[in-house]
């Protein structure tokens, strides 16, 4: 089993700012929280490790994967879920989901039978053409 994270001297120097500054840390599974004042380095943290940012210098592997080369790799094994909502209110929830389902790799037309299936099964069948922002029907 890999550890989720270890990182090792990994530095992000922005030019103007060095974000990351040579961290080396081992995170293993359970729960961890990434603290830190507004400016400290989470969010660049975080995009270095799914690969969406090169990193300066240093290295790191997520679940084994390797954040230089394997970015899609770890994306495809990491979920995202936000505080708050942030559903976009004139999309339908079909169509969201179906969105969802593509970013996630499946072709449109298994999207379209997943969103269905998905939205069934949370009972969101009957409503799932409404924009999500909308009024439901009383
Ligand atoms: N794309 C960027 N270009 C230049 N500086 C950046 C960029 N992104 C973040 N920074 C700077 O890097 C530092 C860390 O930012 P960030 O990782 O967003 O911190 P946090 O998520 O902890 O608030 C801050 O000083 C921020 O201004
Ligand atoms: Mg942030």
């Amino acid at each position: 089993m890999h550890p989720v994270v270890v990182t090792e001297g990994i530095t992000k120097d922005y030019g103007s700012v060095l974000a990351l500054d040579a961290l080396t840390v081992q995170i293993d599974a359970g729960v961890t929280g990434l603290v830190g004042a507004n400016g400290a380095g989470k969010s660049t943290l975080i995009k270095t490790l799914l690969g969406l940012i090169p990193a300066t210098s240093g290295r790191a592997r997520v679940l084994g994967h390797d954040i230089a080369t394997a970015g899609p790799a770890i994306r495809a094994v990491v979920g995202y879920l936000p505080e708050h909502d942030c559903l976009p209110p004139d999309v339908s929830a079909s169509d969201f989901a179906v969105h969802m389902a593509m970013m996630s790799g499946l072709r449109r037309v298994a999207a379209r039978e997943r969103a269905a299936d998905v939205l069934r099964h949370v009972g969101l069948a009957e409503e799932r053409y409404r924009p999500m922002g909308a009024t439901p029907p009383a």
